[in-house]
């Protein structure tokens, strides 16, 4: 596994193996690293020749700079668990690499950004939109792999890549569960183990509530401060605080949990 830090050097490593005709599959991430990101990378692997990985704790997409500055940074595990998934490349840009502008450019969506996690988190899904068309532009990769974990983030990667005829095809993935049937995410390792037990009350009350103002008052009922839980285009997303910290979550309406 390479790891690069010039972006240049990928470039040349990424220009090579296109005339090779090697495909590549790229996953971007922040590091923190757990099996739903390995689920992404293993599809990569399936789909592609060669697939990238990417680090890079974005400073842009986090509201509070004190939310950016508690966000896990566990590099060298997680390089160490990429290699054993078998990524060939990995991206660990700098904060100077990737905003040579000083973050004066930006993509701003106007509709689908402003709800849900958006009217909760201002700025955040510029952060992003911007961050995620500078890693695809470095990438240069066929795929890119995200999580339906982030439903409106992938909602909106999507339509980033129309909007701006990106050449890269956006391929969504199952959200990876614990055993009870909690969502993985790097937030749940801030969970005191009470809460910990008690979070899985969260996707049970998404998925088996009739309507979302029903699931909205089961979880207040449970405890958990509710963010917003609403049924949108067949899914059913809710976010939520349980002890300080914040999960989010979404399920399909009406099909399987
Ligand atoms: P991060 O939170 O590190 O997530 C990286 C990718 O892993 C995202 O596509 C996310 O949806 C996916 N993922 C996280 N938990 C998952 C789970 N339990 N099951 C399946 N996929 C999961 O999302 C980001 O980083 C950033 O916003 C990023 C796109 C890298 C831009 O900075």
């Amino acid at each position: 596994m390479t790891v690069f830090d010039d972006l240049d050097a990928w470039r040349a490593v990424r220009l090579a193996e296109r005339r090779a005709g090697l495909t590549l599959g790229f996953v971007p991430t922040m590091g923190a690293l757990h099996e739903g990101h390995l689920s992404l990378v293993r599809r990569s692997r399936a789909e592609n020749d060669r697939t990238l990985g990417s680090i890079f704790v974005n400073p842009t997409q986090f509201d509070e700079a004190s939310d950016f500055e508690r966000y896990p940074r566990t590099r060298d595990a997680d390089l160490e668990m990429l290699r054993a998934a078998g990524v060939e490349y990995v991206l660990v840009p700098t904060r100077a690499q990737l905003y040579p502008d000083g973050f004066r450019y930006r993509v701003v969506e106007t509709e689908r950004s402003r709800v849900l996690e958006g009217a909760q988190r201002s700025g955040h899904f510029e952060g992003v939109l911007t961050v995620v068309l500078k890693l695809l532009q470095i990438a240069g990769a066929e795929r890119a792999y995200f999580g339906e974990k982030d439903w409106q983030q992938l909602v909106l990667v999507r339509g980033l890549a129309e909007a701006f005829f990106l050449p890269t095809a956006i391929v969504a993935c199952e959200t990876v569960r614990e055993p009870d049937g909690l969502a993985l995410s790097s937030r749940n390792r801030r969970l005191a183990a009470a809460d910990r037990e008690h979070a899985a009350a969260f996707p049970r009350a998404l998925v088996s509530s009739p309507g979302a103002e029903s699931a909205r008052r089961a979880l207040e009922a449970a405890g958990f401060a509710v963010d917003y839980v609403e049924d949108r285009d067949g899914r059913r997303l809710g976010a939520v605080r349980l002890g300080g910290v914040r999960l989010i979550d979404n399920v399909p309406l009406g099909g399987r949990a």
